[in-house]
């Protein structure tokens, strides 16, 4: 039976840590042929509902896990355009709500795939958005980036950055002393949903306006690649929580800090978009679905898998996009009263239950006729 170096393989590619025991499991099954299909779960408004998890959810994956016809393990991957605590942490608490335990090595979120650049920022201050107090900065330095900071840490070095915020004793608790008008920053990263919006509006304007240090001379970036890198992980203006409408997101605080920023300068500042719908993500997220498989079953993954999302614009669009198959559920985003979705998916299904049926049984009528 030959090994494989998954271990070797996902640290080289950013994708998590893997555990001696997860190495270990990596001894795959030759003999036993993976099911011909796959899944990747979105989770708000597909598993879980803010604190609720959805009833389907676990009936969708007890039947993954086996109680299927065909009898096997089917592979699957959560991709989330969430993020703001670690994925090791995300999956535990995932797991625990799920009554399945969901690995890190099958888990990717808005900014999982910010572990591949780390080595371009290792040992450069950087600015981290979003997420509660110094709780994606220390995310974003066990990804490799020693010199996150954030706006907290900004405002503690001084207050009159923004003069209507007064930080908390928690938020202070969390700050570093740092003097930053000698520390030029190289790039903000939007991880999660800021929390305060006004004063990263504020302070990101001060960081990219003045090249990276914050208080310094305006400069022009105007016909010139601009100096400092803005990253956003999350493009979307609305999500689905647990309140009766949808709840705007972090495209939504993109719009917001766009729009003072071009009021300020004239014009938008260029950045870097990923999260679903975005090619480079699902490129990621197959990435992952393969190592997974790899996991499971010791095979390179052969088929396109089925997307099961309920936000149109980032779930469907980006599968459509990548060749995926594509399932839109009515238990998130989507609402049919608001007519067609704006991208055609290959079917739209009441719930993530029936998503698997479906793709289920589609796959049993194929081998079935061949
Ligand atoms: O903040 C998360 C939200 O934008 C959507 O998450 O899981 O539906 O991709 P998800
Ligand atoms: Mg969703």
């Amino acid at each position: 039976m030959q090994r494989l170096n998954i271990q070797r393989i996902l640290q080289r590619r950013g994708i998590g840590h893997v555990s001696k025991s997860t190495a270990g499991l990596c001894h795959f099954h030759a003999t036993s042929k993976p099911p011909p299909l796959s899944f990747v779960f979105d989770i708000d408004g597909v598993l879980i509902r803010g604190p609720h998890v959805l009833p389907t959810a676990k009936r969708a994956l007890k039947y993954l896990e086996g109680d299927n016809p065909f009898q096997k393990k089917i592979p699957y991957i959560l991709l989330t355009n969430g993020g703001g605590i670690g994925e090791h942490e995300r999956c535990d608490k995932l797991g625990a709500k799920l009554g399945f335990p969901i690995k890190p090595t099958q888990f990717c979120q808005a900014h999982t795939i910010l572990k591949k650049f780390a080595p371009k920022y290792a040992d450069k201050p950087v600015l981290v958005l979003g997420g509660e107090r110094d709780v994606v900065k220390k995310v974003a330095r066990s990804y490799g980036y020693q010199k996150a900071l954030t706006t907290l840490d900004v405002l503690a070095w001084n207050p009159s950055v923004w003069p209507f915020h007064r930080l908390s004793e928690a938020e202070r608790a969390v700050t570093e002393s740092i003097d930053f008008s000698k520390t030029p920053i190289a790039a903000v990263f939007v991880y999660h949903d800021p929390r305060n919006w006004a004063l990263d509006v504020q302070v990101t304007c001060d960081v990219l306006q003045s090249g990276g240090v914050i208080g310094g001379p305006y400069i022009s970036s105007r016909g010139r690649t601009p100096p400092v890198e803005l990253v956003f992980c999350n493009p979307d203006l609305i999500w689905r929580s647990d309140f009766d409408r949808p709840r705007i997101g972090q495209g939504a605080f993109k719009v917001a800090f766009q729009s003072v920023y071009r009021a300020l300068t004239g014009s938008e500042y260029p950045h870097v978009q990923y999260g679903k719908p975005t090619q480079a993500t699902y490129e990621f997220a197959e990435e992952l679905l393969n190592l997974h498989l790899h996991d499971l079953y010791g095979a390179p993954n052969q088929f396109k898998p089925y997307m099961v999302g309920d936000n149109p614009e980032s779930d469907i669009a980006g599968a459509n996009a990548a060749k995926w198959s594509s399932l839109l559920v009515k238990t998130g985003v989507y609402e049919p009263a608001n007519g067609p979705p704006a991208y055609k998916p290959t079917m739209i299904v009441e719930d993530v239950e029936e998503a698997v049926r479906w793709a289920v049984e589609q796959e049993l009528a194929k081998t079935k006729s061949h």
